[in-house]
């Protein structure tokens, strides 16, 4: 553990300036590149990209939409190699209006009675994710069209589900009444890496793929209330009956989980592990401690919804793999509260305990599980101001609870951990576990950073007093952190972003120890219209990884050279082809240094 003030170098680079355009920019020294976009051939067999002779067959064989979270599997497995793995990419959701021709550019709802079974069809092979094998050749990363390893998980693909809720009566559906086989996975949007080489890939919003008009004594009306099911984002259910909650009950209790896939394996079916919970996963992030134990830190990203973690019952063993891919099967998950004296303390969720009772509507640890929000709802946990990533600083044994924003809090609902009503702008929580044990039951937390602009009183950002006009910025999202221990941030200010800053989302480094710890500086900035989602660093720091999601939609209206909603025919920016016809594609992107060096050094 590097002691305050220690030997933490700050970052040496030229900071850009807030902004936004068409295209991306990153500070100088640095080259962008776009390593795989939206409708690249992943597996054998795939046609070349056309936007204008789109299939569900063929989008299941190629790079799919709105890629989130990217992870870095080394190869070969267990080996310490920077520059040769598996990119595992999740893609969250899709975007019909700049996808698909001849839509009218508003969003979901307004073109139901476009979106024809084939263009619904397309749009869940797009879900899911990829794995792609990837490689730095003369200091540039390319992807291989033909490895093996190459896979496409969509929403139709067979997934198992594992741990105390599989064949649950709540999990069983006339197509699978065993409880325990799911087609697809959705909405997944964060993730994290685990130490034994799985990817860990968050269902989040998933209430938005179901829909029908559910009855008042609909068996799960209640839960699904509290779940926002259903959300009828999609008309999927329109010709496919699972994704009716009049037609088949359960099968929204089948989404909404962590899922675990072991990219090394490309045929393994990827686990559901329920024993994590069900909410609207963001991130899931592991620590091993020193005596082999495995904690899990997750949130779950919605306005006044909670921080969770997972302590697994059995040990990491470093020397049996095959044991380790089960143990996200067994353990405790906890729920967190935070106390305005910097406490935290760890709620379990536990059948039988604390309230959790069967009069209460939690007769087994599986309903517990299955509808983790009302069980948390009982512990009393603290309503935060939505919980994006969770992620580990391994340098400080420390973890970050990114908080967004949460436009919907009142004066009368603000609390030490989320300080502001109608909070445009987030905040970004440490929490320190108590002598480096993640495993206890209490931590203690304080503020690193207070998102907005820090300069104007009534929005009340709070960084270190150096932090530029540029430094500062709004809604942090998906983070990493370098070998150093430093905060990289990503920022999704979705439709708000003029109001809460005027700039594009980009990434910005924070300094998170010593005299110098708050202080924030602008690395990247995105196109129009696009959020950051992914970013992460190889084993060596020299690339980083970032996911450029849905360009050319959020927000555009507000984009003065562009004024109206972007449509395929008509997006308000191209990126990243530019090339006439060519709608935008979301693309992962890789920074590295001009002179292959270590970034941020
Ligand atoms: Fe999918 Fe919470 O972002
Ligand atoms: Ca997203
Ligand atoms: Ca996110
Ligand atoms: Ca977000």
């Amino acid at each position: 553990n590097a002691a305050p003030g220690a030997a933490t170098p700050s970052f040496r680079f030229e900071e850009i300036a807030h902004g936004v355009d068409e295209t991306h920019h990153v500070a100088p020294g640095h080259d962008v590149n776009v390593l795989i976009r939206w409708g690249d051939p992943v597996l054998p067999g795939a046609p070349a990209f056309d936007p204008m002779k789109q299939t569900a067959a063929a989008q299941a064989t190629q790079f799919g939409y709105n890629n989130d979270f990217n992870g870095f599997a080394p190869l070969p497995l267990g080996s310490k190699t920077a520059d040769h793995g598996l990119l595992c990419t999740n893609h969250e959701y899709t975007d019909e209006e700049v996808m698909f021709p001849g839509l009218n550019g508003e969003q979901q709802k307004a073109n139901f009675a476009r979106m024809t079974k084939d263009l619904a069809d397309i749009e869940i092979a797009a879900h899911g994710g990829s794995v792609v094998e990837i490689r730095k050749v003369k200091g540039k990363w390319t992807y291989d069209a033909a490895s093996k390893y190459n896979r496409r998980i969509t929403g139709e693909t067979e997934c198992r589900i594992t741990g105390p809720a599989a064949g649950h009566p709540l999990m069983r559906t006339a197509a699978d009444p065993t409880g325990t086989v799911v087609r697809g996975m959705l909405n997944n949007c964060a993730g994290g890496m685990t130490p034994w080489g799985t990817w860990l890939s968050a269902e989040e919003n998933i209430n938005g793929y179901f829909w029908g008009k559910m009855a008042d004594d609909h068996k799960n009306a209640a839960a699904f209330k509290r779940y926002g099911i259903p959300g009828a984002w999609y008309n999927w259910g329109a010709y496919h009956d699972r994704f009716d909650v009049t037609k088949e009950a359960n099968e929204a209790n089948r989404f909404g989980w962590i899922v675990e896939i072991d990219p090394y394996n490309p045929t393994s079916a990827p686990r559901k592990r329920t024993a994590l919970g069900r909410f609207k996963h963001e991130a899931c992030n592991v620590v091993v401690m020193k005596n082999r134990t495995v904690v899990a830190y997750m949130g779950d990203d919605e306005r006044f919804e909670y921080v969770y973690k997972f302590v697994a019952a059995k040990k990491y063993d470093p020397t049996n793999r095959a044991a380790n891919l089960g143990i996200l099967d067994e353990g405790t998950l906890y729920v967190g509260k935070f106390g305005a004296d910097g406490s935290v303390t760890w709620l379990p969720l536990v059948q039988g305990q604390n309230g959790l009772t069967a009069e209460k509507g939690f007769p087994d640890q599986a309903t517990v599980l299955i509808n983790a929000r009302m069980a948390s709802d009982i512990l009393g946990a603290t309503k935060m101001d939505r919980p994006e990533d969770v992620e580990i600083n391994l340098k400080k044994d420390t973890v970050y609870v990114v908080l967004t924003n949460n436009n919907k809090r009142k004066p009368e609902q603000i609390d030490a951990a989320n300080p502001r009503a109608v909070n445009d702008w987030g905040q970004i929580v440490e929490i320190t576990p108590n002598d480096g044990d993640h495993t206890a039951t209490k931590a203690t937390w304080k503020m690193l950073l207070r998102g907005g602009n820090p300069k104007d009183a009534k929005v009340g950002g709070q960084y270190h007093a150096d932090t530029s006009a540029n430094g500062w910025f709004a809604c942090p999202d998906n983070v990493a952190v370098d070998n150093h221990g430093r905060l990289w941030v990503g920022t999704d200010q979705g439709e708000n972003w003029a109001k809460a800053s005027g700039t594009a989302d980009g990434i910005w480094a924070v300094e998170t120890d010593g005299e110098l710890r708050g202080l924030s500086r602008m690395f990247y900035r995105n196109p129009v219209g696009a959020e950051i989602c992914g970013p992460f660093f190889t084993p060596d720091d020299k690339a980083l990884f970032i996911s450029v999601q849905h360009p050319a939609t959020d927000g555009v209206e507000l984009y003065k050279p562009f004024g109206k909603l972007s449509t395929f025919e008509e997006p308000a920016t191209r990126w990243p082809d530019f090339k006439p016809g060519m709608p935008p594609r979301p693309s992962v992107i890789v920074i590295t240094k001009k002179d292959g060096g270590v970034l941020g050094l």
